[in-house]
């Protein structure tokens, strides 16, 4: 018997171990090695894996993160659900430095990713809500209990980086809706869905983007500074998750490949 795992978090910047004890698996797939081995451990009775989008000595930059051999590799040893925290930019004042949000929404500003596994044959996900409602919920839930105020509700701006956006770019993210910007949002989302996966975000503010008013502009420097500065909060709220994210499945993202002809069997 392979790995097994039926949860998983991936983690972004700064956030490179979760779980202690946890014991390293490495996972091929169709697409190549997913960005780390896979760590699985127990949380209150659940097996749990852990991935590390960028790499443990973050070497993908957000651009070249292995998206597609990530979730198949987690879909492959049984992982049905995933909480995915990430590092932002606030695009409003009110979201700076230190805010959590749980998003509703995503904006593709993503270039020349790609973004399905479905190069063949007519598959078209439902992706109107990107988030699974069921994990949104227990993080905010989580945050809740943990005294951590998470805004419920907003959207991600994805780009494409690895620069940070221009001042005039980042005044429009904030005017066609934006509440965040990051790098990674998009295509993770996306893939989990092809791969009826249930995938919620946690985002933490690192900075405020560069169009809004007064900002100084995003350095890399901060960004870092300020998710160390807030991951063993991040951490304790992902652990509290994990262990009340319902382990029966019974919301959209379960059913997103229902009556769906695949070209080829998921793993
Ligand atoms: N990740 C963290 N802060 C960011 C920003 N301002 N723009 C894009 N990605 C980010």
């Amino acid at each position: 018997m392979g790995p097994a795992a039926e949860l998983a978090v991936i983690g972004g910047s700064g956030l490179y171990a979760l779980l202690d004890g946890a014991v390293e698996h490495t996972v091929e797939t169709p697409y190549g090695a997913p960005s780390d081995p896979i760590t699985i451990g127990r949380v209150d009775g659940r097996t749990v894996a852990f991935l590390p989008r960028h790499g443990k000595d973050h070497r993908y930059p957000p651009h070249l993160i292995p998206y597609r051999a990530n979730l198949w590799a987690l879909r492959s040893i049984g992982v049905r659900q995933i909480l995915a925290p990430c590092a932002v930019g606030g695009l409003r004042p009110e979201f700076g430095p230190g805010a959590f949000v749980v998003p509703d929404q995503l904006i593709d500003r993503t270039s020349g990713r790609v973004q399905t596994y479905y190069d063949r044959g007519a598959v078209h996900v439902s992706f109107a809500d990107p988030y699974c409602p069921v994990g949104r919920q227990t993080l905010l839930a989580a945050a809740d209990r943990r005294g951590v105020d998470a805004t419920d509700g907003g959207t991600v701006v994805v780009v494409e980086g690895p620069r940070f956006s221009t001042r005039a770019e980042s005044r429009w993210f904030t005017a066609i809706g934006g509440t965040v910007v990051n790098m990674t949002g998009h295509p993770e989302a996306v893939l989990a869905r092809e791969l009826a996966i249930c995938y919620s975000s946690i985002a933490l503010v690192t900075d405020l983007d560069a169009g809004v008013e007064g900002e100084h502009g995003v350095t890399q420097e901060e960004v870092f500074r300020v998710f160390g500065e807030n991951s063993a909060r991040l951490r304790g709220l992902l652990l509290d998750a994990i262990t009340t994210l319902p382990v029966d499945r019974d919301c959209p993202c379960s059913r997103a490949l229902d009556g769906i002809e695949l070209p080829f069997t998921l793993p």
